[in-house]
């Protein structure tokens, strides 16, 4: 069993407007992990986004996707573990940075075990605690996913994308994921449903062209955004002053509240026409420019120390 091993998983946006919790995409932007079996305890380090404000103790989200890969598969704990992260996604904006954190755990302690996990495999362990696949299916294999599940387990259907970009406003407003599903309705309206069916599997055809002229006609919903723009002061106005900045294309990323906008060249502009209305609102804000990224996550055996 060799002692060390780095991890790396990208962050992703997922619902794209109308496929609530089936379709995702990853975005060339990382969470990445080294991981050794040494020592007699959980040692964890944490640099970049979340140091000194993310847990270092056992509730840290690595070391649960870890532990709850070893319980899945009832095998024992190590005697100690070191993990030294280093975050680039940031936490609670909507880019699923939970998911990225309980994969690095999953996929490190997989391979600890000997790699004995099918990604639908590690997928469904994420999914069980995020309680959606998206963001965890988009991690995994990178690119667009389009993810449902039955009595057969998680299908992941992946879809290699042309370079895409995207500017990201995310304003510091507090709004967990499970405060945003318990937001939505839990009956929609015939209509409403097939607003968001006929629209999603345009969705993927736009964004796997790079059509995004079609994308933006596709990426309206009817299930999740009407209900939680509402919840982040700004979001509506930023949506619309992105719109106006030239985006063709803008959604809410995940649950928010991060705003994502699909954009042709001038992505700062649009960025920071976000940004003003976010601030307008009262909050502070922080943007990205980001490309998509074909690549899902990347497991690497390293040398202790190394
Ligand atoms: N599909 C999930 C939701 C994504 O919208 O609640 C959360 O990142």
């Amino acid at each position: 069993m060799s002692a060390a091993v780095r991890v790396r998983v990208p962050a992703t946006s997922a619902n794209l407007g109308p496929g609530f919790d089936c379709l995702g995409l990853a975005l060339d932007l990382w969470n990445e992990a080294e991981f050794r079996l040494e020592g007699e305890r959980l040692e964890i380090s944490i640099e970049g986004e979340g140091a000194g404000r993310l847990p270092t103790d056992r509730t840290n989200t690595i070391a649960y996707g870890f532990r709850h890969f070893l319980r899945a598969r009832k095998l024992p704990e190590p005697p100690g573990l070191k993990i030294i992260s280093r975050n680039q996604i940031p936490t609670s904006s909507g880019l699923g940075s939970s998911a990225s954190a309980l994969l690095l755990g999953c996929l490190a302690a997989n391979f600890f075990c000997g790699s004995p996990a099918s990604l639908p495999d590690l997928l469904g362990l994420t999914a069980d605690i995020e309680g959606h696949a998206d963001n965890a299916a988009a991690g995994l294999y990178g690119g667009l996913v389009v993810t449902f599940h039955d009595e057969r387990g998680w299908l992941v259907r992946q879809h290699p994308l042309p370079d895409i970009t995207v500017a990201l406003a995310i304003p510091a407003v507090y709004l967990p994921t499970h405060v945003a599903r318990q937001a939505l309705p839990l009956r929609i309206p015939r209509e409403d449903a097939i607003f968001n069916l006929a629209r999603t599997p345009v969705v993927v055809e736009a964004l796997q062209t790079g059509d995004l002229a079609l994308l933006g006609r596709a990426v309206e919903d009817r299930l999740h955004q009407p209900y939680r723009l509402k919840l982040i002061p700004g979001a509506q106005e930023a949506f619309a002053a992105a719109k106006s900045a030239g985006a063709p294309a803008v959604a809410l990323s995940g649950a928010g509240p991060g705003l994502i906008a699909f954009v042709e060249q001038d992505g700062q502009a649009v960025a920071d026409a976000m940004a003003r209305a976010f601030e307008q609102a009262g909050s502070s804000v922080r943007t990205l420019l980001l490309k998509s990224t074909n690549q899902g996550a990347q497991v690497v055996e390293t040398t202790p120390g190394a």
